[in-house]
């Protein structure tokens, strides 16, 4: 599949769905404490993402369940919502989410932890996001997507992380996923030329420990082999002529 460019009148839709997604994050990082259930997560980011005449993108998308993956602690992405799932103080919290708007997506996820967590969660959350902030140092035109994902998986492996090798970011448009596939670590190829236009979801999984993950009996959930915590970060990246917009970040 090619990858897409946006056009003017494209891109201020993509623009516009970006604003909406950073809005539904910043409401639910104020709402989240100790005793919600992540359904209740759930069910409270569908009404935010409803309210802005938005609709969620992950609901329903390959059969998944729910608007909000949340991942509490070993969870690495997709996790299910569930009435019987209490976050308590201390858990690192991943929240994953998308909106259509006017028929565009924007995907982006965010790692909170709740109340006081520990170093090992702070640091990694920390080294997380600024690996996705390594990676978009290259998110300009001329350069190639491996520069991308090099900048990133290095940046994390370097400090001891593990990076998550079996899920990758994406294209993103009219689709939520389109190409090209991103990973977060260096395949050895410099991959395509970047060029303006062209977004791109690009979301670095971290964990504490070792890179490898295993799913769960629910076929969505991706869990650490070895058990310990996991956090993601997550935005949609506008290529252009000059600084790539973060289109889901205000
Ligand atoms: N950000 C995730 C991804 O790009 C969201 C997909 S969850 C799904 O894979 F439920 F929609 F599949
Ligand atoms: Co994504």
């Amino acid at each position: 599949m090619p990858v897409s460019i946006k056009s003017p009148r494209e891109i201020e839709l993509m623009t516009e769905a970006g604003r909406i997604l950073a809005l539904v994050h910043e409401e639910l990082e104020k709402a989240l404490r100790p005793g919600m259930t992540t359904l209740d997560i759930d069910k409270l980011g569908e009404e935010i993402i409803r309210s802005y005449g938005c609709i969620p993108s992950f609901l329903g998308y390959n059969g998944y369940p729910a608007s909000i993956c949340v991942s509490l602690n070993d969870e690495v992405v997709h996790g299910i919502p569930n009435a019987g799932r209490i976050i308590h103080e201390g858990d690192v919290v991943s929240l994953d989410a998308g909106v259509i708007y006017k028929g565009y997506h924007s995907d982006a996820a965010r790692t909170h932890i709740v109340g006081e967590g520990t170093k090992e969660a702070k640091d990694l959350v920390r080294v997380t996001e600024e690996s996705f902030f390594e990676g978009i140092k290259y998110a300009r035109e001329g350069n190639h997507l491996g520069d991308i994902s090099a900048a990133i998986g290095n940046y994390a492996r370097a400090l001891g992380y593990g990076v998550v090798r079996d899920l990758c970011g994406h294209g993103i448009g009219t689709n939520l996923h389109e190409a090209p596939e991103i990973t977060n670590f260096d395949t050895g190829r410099r991959g395509l030329r970047l060029k303006a236009g062209m977004t791109l979801a690009i979301e670095p999984m971290i964990n504490a420990g070792t890179w490898q993950v295993r799913w769960l009996d629910d076929d969505w959930t991706v869990v650490t082999k070895d058990g310990r915590l996991s956090a993601h970060y997550e935005n949609t990246v506008l290529i252009t002529g000059g600084e790539p917009k973060l289109l889901t970040l205000r």
